[in-house]
């Protein structure tokens, strides 16, 4: 999740307007920054690793000359953070420019095709070969506008650009799919931004750019049109009565709904991992004589879930670890032959830093799954993959988590083929749920939101609560409990529902609520079993459950309905969304920021 903006003003010169848009979309990335402007028919790029603040402080971003320019600030997937893999990037020529958001899945196949036509590419980025495709299509002879158009329907993946052409100086062109992107616009100006507060300081009317849409913009106004084929599209501006506050959050009150309800988008991104690095992975953890697979916090419930779909499909036993605990119970037993898949959203946390530090002393093969490029994770790892959710700054992992999940689903997956654990049919049958796993989480929020707010409104006042799966749905268990007590303080327990009669069930009396998680799974017969044990000792029952599930619906108090049909590996990805909502509203109920959470910090950086 990178940032872009946009500026074509009638007079005055665009580079201050970009800096103080890009300050305003740095919470987007801030790996590194740059800007590019065009005049007198020649294009000026500033641009290096760093904040904002700081690469101006060295380049002096505001010195670029000319009206009409274009800006990025960047959260690094492929490609590290450095100067030449900044954005803007420019072609051959250097007669264009592109900023872009988003990740375009062929851009190996595309690159290889630029570079035997002659292209001479600088950066590792997937972006490069936007800048690169235009030129190609400019050299056939189209006019800019068509030659962007024709360029930006080779793209597979996602996208929001912002073009810049010496040839045009008057003039920006941008278009997205899947990325967001708005249009600002004045009497005298024209702007485009990955999201409202870049421009909203400058001008309250906007036009959202839907998806498969490209813009031209000119400071006197703006025209759309539909990439496939160039139609006209016509579309009002509408006035966005936001405070700036409000606009940083995109119009949710907390960053950790407004981050639930990017869960979609963020599951998009990791769905679009690069083959080679899961090949590579999996081909580690084929190899491993043993594998761990080692976290914290949220990231550790994400292992637990993995430590399920590895052992199902491929039938290769993973031993999840909390971090804090793994030099104490395995570090003695680390060699050369072992390997450790070590998860982390911001791949700094210290328990997980130390083990992973250890680990390297004892040569075992370090592999990373991390939400940050750059980190010492990534650093430190022989190979890793990166999720790719952009940055999360609730406290509360809900959006990293979800892709955590889906990226370790396709490494299980991905080594199950390699191991030739599973049939071909179940392979494609499986390949295709995870594609339709961002789908299923926008229906399942869309459809539990006001049903999750009604039930926090019943139960916010309560003062234990516990929650209950069985198999993988054992995970979705302890992450939905510390959603709900990292922000709510309120004590609550989770564990294997078939541990509640070997002691947990002593705290149960009339009307503790007790939340089970029940996907249509192997464990149906035994969960029933142990939802009755809970009801006969005065339990209310909350069940979040497959839609239409009417005999289970026969034993709660109440329920909540997911969508119908998610295979049991991927459920924790879907069944958490209740229970982070959940979380979410009794803590707003209860009066408190669940942003800010007490004693707790994102990156927990001390041991
Ligand atoms: O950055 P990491 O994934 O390594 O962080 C691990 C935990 O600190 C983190 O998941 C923490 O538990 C969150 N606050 C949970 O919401």
């Amino acid at each position: 999740m990178c940032g872009i903006f946009g500026c074509v003003l009638r007079e005055g010169k665009a580079a201050p307007l970009l800096h103080e848009a890009l300050k305003r979309l740095e919470y987007r990335g801030y790996d590194s920054v740059g800007e590019a402007t065009v005049y007198n028919n020649k294009i000026y790029v500033k641009k290096d690793a760093g904040k904002i603040e700081e690469v101006h402080a060295i380049e002096n971003l505001d010195d670029l000359p000319g009206s009409v320019g274009i800006g990025h600030t960047r959260w690094a997937t492929h490609g590290g953070p450095s100067k030449v893999n900044a954005h803007p990037h420019l072609d051959c020529t250097g007669k264009i420019a592109i900023v872009h958001n988003g990740i375009i899945e062929n851009f190996m196949e595309l690159k290889d095709e630029l570079i035997d036509e002659g292209h001479v590419f600088v950066s590792k980025t997937d972006s490069e070969v936007i800048a690169h495709l235009i030129e190609k299509e400019v050299k056939s002879g189209l006019p800019f506008v068509e030659a962007v158009r024709n360029a930006l329907k080779r793209l597979e993946g996602s996208y929001a650009i912002a073009v810049l052409y010496a040839e045009q100086p008057d003039m920006i062109i941008c278009a997205r799919k899947e990325s967001p992107l708005v249009l600002g616009i004045k009497e005298d100006a024209c702007f485009c931004a990955s999201d409202i507060p870049a421009f909203l300081h400058l001008t309250r009317k906007s036009v959202v750019l839907e998806n498969g849409e490209i813009a031209i913009l000119r400071s006197d106004g703006y025209e759309l049109r539909r990439i496939s084929d160039g139609a006209e599209v016509h579309r009002e501006p509408e006035w966005i009565d936001w405070t700036p506050e409000m606009a940083e959050k995109q119009g949710y009150p907390h960053y950790m709904l407004k981050e639930i309800h990017e869960q979609p988008q963020a599951m998009r991104n990791a769905v679009r991992l690069q083959e080679q690095y899961l090949d590579l992975m999996a081909t580690f953890l084929d190899r491993a004589q043993e594998v761990f697979l080692v976290a914290a916090g949220t990231s550790y419930h994400a292992c637990l879930a993995a430590s399920y779909m590895f052992s199902k499909l491929a039938m290769r036993t993973v031993h999840p670890v909390i971090a804090s605990e793994f030099i104490e119970e395995y570090g003695k037993a680390l060699n050369i032959d072992t390997t450790i898949l070590f998860v982390s959203q911001s791949g700094e946390t210290a328990d997980t830093l130390e083990a992973l530090e250890y680990a390297r002393n004892r040569a075992s093969t370090l592999l990373g799954l991390t939400n940050v490029i750059g980190s010492t994770l990534t650093r430190v790892a022989r190979a890793y993959i990166c999720q790719q959710s952009g940055p999360e700054i609730g406290v509360a992992a809900t959006k990293t988590f979800t892709s955590q999940l889906l990226v370790l689903a396709q490494l299980a997956l991905r080594l199950a083929k390699k191991r030739g654990k599973v049939s071909q049919s179940e392979i494609d049958y499986l390949e295709e749920e995870i594609r339709k796993m961002p789908s299923y989480a926008e229906e399942v929020i869309a459809r539990v939101e006001d049903k999750v707010r009604e039930l926090a409104q019943k139960y916010y006042k309560k003062n234990l609560f516990l929650f209950l799966g069985r198999g993988i749905s054992s995970a979705t268990a302890l992450e939905g409990r510390l959603k709900l007590m990292e922000i709510s303080y309120k004590p609550s327990l989770a564990f294997p529902a078939g541990e509640s009669k070997h002691g947990p069930i002593s705290v149960v009396e009339e009307g503790v609520p007790v939340i089970f998680i029940c996907p249509r799974d192997e464990t149906r017969k035994e969960i029933k079993g142990n939802i009755m044990e809970m009801k006969a000792r005065g339990a209310t029952i909350i069940l979040i459950i497959e839609e239409g599930d009417e005999e289970l619906k026969s034993l709660a108090d109440d329920y909540i309905e997911v969508v119908k049909g998610v295979p049991e590996i991927l459920s924790p990805a879907i069944y958490v969304i209740p229970l982070q909502l959940f979380a979410y509203y009794v803590a707003v109920l209860n009066g408190l920021d669940p942003d800010k959470p007490r004693n707790l910090a994102k990156s927990v950086t001390v041991k």
